[in-house]
């Protein structure tokens, strides 16, 4: 691997598809025991396995894209996701094992995905908890800074579902194959970012636990999309984009609506008071918050962007 580097006894390679379980193993444990430590609930209610939904997604996706930190008995001692993409390089989960932290596993992961960034002349992205000031502190030493704060808000979803606003000359519809270029041509749009083959992938839902849905106008120009997963290892709405807090608000509902009687969450921008008190009416609760950063030019944001944690959508 052109971008292999070592550390203190470990060495950096990309993780192989046979060691997916340990990989999935060492998420579940290092994030519920950080978030246990820290006095949060862990983050992931059921079983280790659950987390296959990272290897998975990410391998079909992006295979190869995971980078782990191993000692030269193969013990995994870190691992972290990365998506590349047209215009930016997107950081996904980034995990150290419990047992051996602030070794600097998790900077050499990250360094070594940066340099990938790198050879590509591309930004780096990611979404990082603001809660967690390791993971803050662990991007921003290495010169990553925020462009933007989103608030995480959990909605418990009636059974009856809730309503759906009406929009005079806004359509909204499941998405369907081939939506894929305009969602892209939108993303643009908003905020400078590419990613058609994640779209199609949602759309396509061939794992069967993706929802999309798209906003129309008047004359068939996409002006919204929002994707949900209904997973044990991740209950979310998004990404999401939007050209107005009203096309994203109709678009929450719809999305809501495929999960009644449970309660998925969600990444609001925070400094859009319309769409932060419309969710609040719906009976929004404010769980967490996540940051935004950037290494390299940060994106111009004009209209609503919902990112979400798998994949990384940053
Ligand atoms: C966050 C996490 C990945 C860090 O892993 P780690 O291997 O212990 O981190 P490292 O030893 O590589 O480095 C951490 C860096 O952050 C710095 N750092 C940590 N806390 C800091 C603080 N409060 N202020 C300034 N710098 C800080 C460390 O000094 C170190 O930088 P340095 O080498 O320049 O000194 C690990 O705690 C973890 O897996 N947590 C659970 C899962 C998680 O939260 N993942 C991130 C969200 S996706």
């Amino acid at each position: 691997m052109k971008n292999e580097r070592t550390g203190p006894g470990f060495t950096i390679r990309a993780m192989r598809p046979e060691e997916s379980d340990k990989v999935a193993e060492l998420i579940y444990e290092s994030t519920n025991q950080w978030y246990e430590t820290h006095g949060h609930n862990r983050i992931f209610q059921g079983k280790w396995k659950d987390c296959r939904i990272f290897t998975d997604v990410y391998g079909d996706i992006d295979p190869g894209c995971c980078l782990i930190a191993v000692t030269g008995d193969e013990t995994i001692l870190g691992s972290c996701f990365y998506h590349p993409r047209k215009t930016h390089v997107s950081l996904g989960i980034m995990n150290t094992h419990p047992a051996i932290g602030r070794k600097g596993v998790a900077k050499a992961l990250l360094i070594a995905i940066m340099d990938i960034a790198k050879d590509q002349d591309l930004p780096v992205r990611l979404v990082s908890s603001a809660f967690n000031l390791d993971s803050y502190s662990l991007y921003t030493r290495q010169g990553m800074a925020p462009f933007a704060i989103y608030q995480d808000v959990m909605i418990n979803v009636p059974e009856s579902g809730v309503e759906v606003d009406s929009i005079p000359g806004i359509s909204i519809r499941e998405a369907r194959a081939g939506d894929e270029s305009a969602i892209d041509a939108l993303e643009g749009e908003i905020w400078q970012t590419s990613r058609q083959g994640d779209w199609a992938y949602f759309i396509e839902n061939k794992r069967g636990i993706w929802h999309s849905t798209v906003a129309e106008d008047e004359s068939g120009a996409v002006v919204g999309a929002l994707v949900s997963v209904a997973h044990p290892g991740s209950n979310m709405l998004g990404p999401g984009l939007a050209q107005s807090p009203q096309i994203a608000a109709a678009l929450i509902q719809t999305e809501l609506n495929n999960h009644k009687g449970k309660s998925p969450v969600f990444l609001l921008p925070a400094n859009n008071r319309e769409l932060v008190s419309a969710m609040y009416a719906l009976g929004a609760r404010n769980c967490e918050m996540h940051v935004g950063q950037v290494l390299g030019e940060a994106p111009e944001i004009n209209g609503i962007v919902m990112p979400t944690f798998m994949p990384e959508t940053a």
